[in-house]
């Protein structure tokens, strides 16, 4: 019969025998000591060339930068700004060739001759954009920070407009689009503004294209 020792002794005896066995799995090899500070390899770079706001610029960079931290990081034009890094928000936009993209969503070496302009390539405090000017007038901004990617972007639709490039609310694709408010709002919703001043980015927006919202 069992008495009280001895359940102790084989409650004992089964507490070391798992203590062991976790140690036993728990030891793992290590690596040499010369070969835990071996310093990590370089990421990968390239050179890239492209044209921003009119002027040649050359960098060397880690291939997976994005052009909005080539244009912030390395250019220090941070009139561009990173909102959400993910493509939601449209702070990041810039006109590239003509074409309004999302910055954060680009790699820069991707842009190698490229042709870039930035709020900074549109106008100054002192020569401002047409666009700019619109938005000053009918205060179409409140804390200004998706305020550089709504310009950008205005400046762009106004001419995919002119060019007759179609938007998802054109009704008749064989019709020229127009410069309407519901034009302007889709063609501008990749651009958010949490401020909410959208109806005074159409007002700008229209002003500048010579229409009534
Ligand atoms: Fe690029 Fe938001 S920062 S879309
Ligand atoms: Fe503040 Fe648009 S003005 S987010």
């Amino acid at each position: 019969m069992q008495t009280p020792g001895d359940f102790d002794l084989s409650r004992r005896g089964v507490l070391a025998g798992g203590a062991a066995s976790i140690a036993a799995v728990t030891i793992v090899p290590t690596e040499p000591a010369a070969a835990r500070s071996k310093p990590a390899p370089a990421p990968p770079a390239a050179k890239v060339a492209f044209e921003v706001n009119g002027t040649r610029r050359e960098l060397e960079l880690d291939t997976r930068t994005s052009l909005l931290d080539a244009l912030r990081e390395h250019l220090h034009l941070t009139g561009t700004k990173k909102g959400c890094d993910h493509g939601q928000c449209g702070a990041c936009t810039v006109i590239v060739d003509g074409r309004r993209i999302n910055s954060c969503l680009s790699l820069a070496v991707m842009h190698d001759g490229d042709k870039i302009t930035t709020i900074e390539g549109l106008g100054t405090p002192d020569k401002m954009h047409a666009m700019q000017t619109a938005f000053v007038e009918h205060d179409g901004y409140q804390c200004g920070y998706c305020t550089p990617g709504q310009i950008c972007s205005a400046v762009a639709v106004l001419d995919e407009i002119k060019a007759g490039i179609p938007s998802h609310v054109t009704a008749d694709l064989t019709a020229p689009p127009q410069v309407t408010a519901l034009e302007l709002r889709e063609r501008m919703s990749g651009n958010i503004c949490r401020c909410g001043a959208y109806s005074n980015i159409i007002d700008a927006i229209s002003d500048v294209a010579g229409v009534k919202a």
